[in-house]
């Protein structure tokens, strides 16, 4: 072959090889796995930061005003603490079952059970009764995510378990949730609440619901005429347009109440009352858990164009520590969705609550400036100063733009000049004056000019 021809097929070759190697490389590049957070799983960014903390502060606000306690039990928690406690339709659809180990552990769906739990293994009926304690943390439920509605959720939660079976804790109950939408500025909550009678009312309750809703059958949807023989109470709770319809004629829960429950409601709406707390009784409300009896209540926050938001929830649950292997103790409690509240909050005052959080912008010219400036910056923190650095950016303009960005009012600028005469530059970045001052004035400087 003459020698033209060979370097002509060599070099075509070479040019097919390079070509391979380039589609290879971006075929790569197109596999490269990336992650994502898991349906449902609601994250909490930092510019939710500030709502966070509102939330949390008037969590522990009413904890201390009321002499709650904290309590944090596991997120991984027995399936049977559920299995008894909560009934078949959480259980069945809602629980995230976990396999590892061999173990039958589940995420906890809610906090109550688990607070149950622990009253009973740490001995807390030892203490003075009643024992009051709180929480805050994830609930985990595997439902399908909407608006609202989330796989991981957080719950803040207030237990008063044990003590006499007195009505007036149900009242200090719903009064320690009002307090808390007092302190964290939600005005716009309504209350609805029933009563769903004990052991021996319910007997009668059901059975007037039972032969009510037989009469309906054809109009329920299919999970409701299954609920008729496992659980007909939870009809009521049937968020379908029809059921809800077939719900609204339903008996009425009050009618069928024994002498003794009966007291018990009247007495707290008397407490209510007194209390001048505003609430609907609503005969439909049955809440979606097992271990309830007597009185249950929901919260709403009402905002504009008809939005309507269940923010929390509770009642008294009687018989659960019976039910995971206690004595009869009286008990009852609510919890609040933290992301609803979040999200009422927002609604009320539009996005604008978030404070302004950074007060002054570090910003240092070489590498000396650099160094000095780490105990400058950490001198300003202790003092209470929020400061924003860049001390791993070496370029003036670079670190001024960040000042920009950050949106705060004062810079702070250390150079060769500043580290040699012991000073600092503060300049207002509004109105671009500025001034020199000592290093040993610089707290009490910054200090006059951020408030
Ligand atoms: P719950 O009604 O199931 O009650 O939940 C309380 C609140 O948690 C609801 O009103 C709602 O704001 C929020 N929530 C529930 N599920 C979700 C979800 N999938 N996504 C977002 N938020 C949600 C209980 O959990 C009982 N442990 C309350 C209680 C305490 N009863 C007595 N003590």
């Amino acid at each position: 072959m003459p020698t033209n021809k060979k370097s002509a097929l060599k070099k075509e070759s070479l040019v097919k090889d390079i070509k391979k190697d380039i589609k290879e490389k971006v075929k790569e590049k197109k596999k490269r796995e990336t992650f994502q957070s898991v349906k449902g799983i609601r994250e909490i960014l930092p510019e939710e930061e500030f709502w966070w903390d509102k939330f949390e502060k008037a969590v522990k606000k009413t904890a201390q005003f009321y002499n709650f306690r904290r309590i944090e039990t596991g997120i991984v928690e027995q399936a049977g603490l559920f299995e008894k406690s909560l009934g078949d339709e959480v259980v069945n659809k809602e629980m995230f079952f976990l396999k590892s180990g061999g173990g039958k552990w589940v995420l906890r769906p809610e906090g109550t059970a688990p607070t149950a739990r622990a009253y009973l293994q740490y001995g807390f009926s030892k203490l003075t009764q009643p024992v009051k304690l709180y929480y805050f943390g994830p609930m985990f439920r595997y439902e399908n995510p909407q608006a609202g509605r989330y796989r991981q959720f957080y719950q803040a939660g207030f237990e008063i378990i044990g003590g006499e079976n007195d009505a007036i804790f149900d009242a200090q109950t719903i009064l320690g949730a009002w307090r808390f939408f007092e302190y964290v500025g939600l005005k716009d909550v309504e209350m609805k609440l029933n009563s769903i009678g004990c052991r021996s009312c319910r007997i009668n309750i059901t059975k007037r619901l039972v032969n009510y809703f037989k009469s309906k059958k054809k109009k329920l949807c299919k999970d409701c005429d299954r609920r008729l023989v496992e659980n007909p109470l939870r009809i009521l709770d049937c968020k379908k347009e029809e059921c809800k319809e077939v719900a609204e004629g339903a008996p009425i829960f009050l009618d069928g109440l024994c002498s003794q429950c009966r007291i018990h409601f009247k007495n707290v709406l008397e407490y209510l009352e007194e209390l001048k707390i505003s609430y609907e009784i609503d005969n439909t409300l049955v809440r979606g858990l097992d271990y309830y009896n007597r009185t249950v209540f929901d919260f709403f926050y009402k905002g504009g164009e008809g939005k309507k938001l269940a923010i929390g929830g509770g009642g008294r649950y009687d018989y659960l520590m019976e039910m995971i292997g206690g004595r009869p103790t009286p008990a009852c409690g609510f919890s609040l969705g933290v992301e609803r509240v979040i999200e009422a909050l927002k609604d009320k005052k539009g996005d604008m609550g978030e404070k302004k959080r950074s007060s002054v912008f570090f910003i240092h010219v070489g590498e000396v400036a650099k160094k000095r400036g780490l105990c400058l910056i950490e001198e300003l923190r202790s003092a209470g100063i929020q400061v924003v650095e860049s001390l791993s950016k070496s370029s003036l303009s670079k670190q001024l733009k960040l000042a920009d960005k950050a949106k705060v009012e004062l810079a702070l600028i250390f150079g060769q000049k500043e580290v040699y005469e012991e000073s600092v530059i503060i300049k207002n970045l509004k109105n671009g004056i500025q001034e020199v001052v000592p290093i040993s004035k610089m707290v009490n400087q910054v200090k006059k000019k951020i408030k």
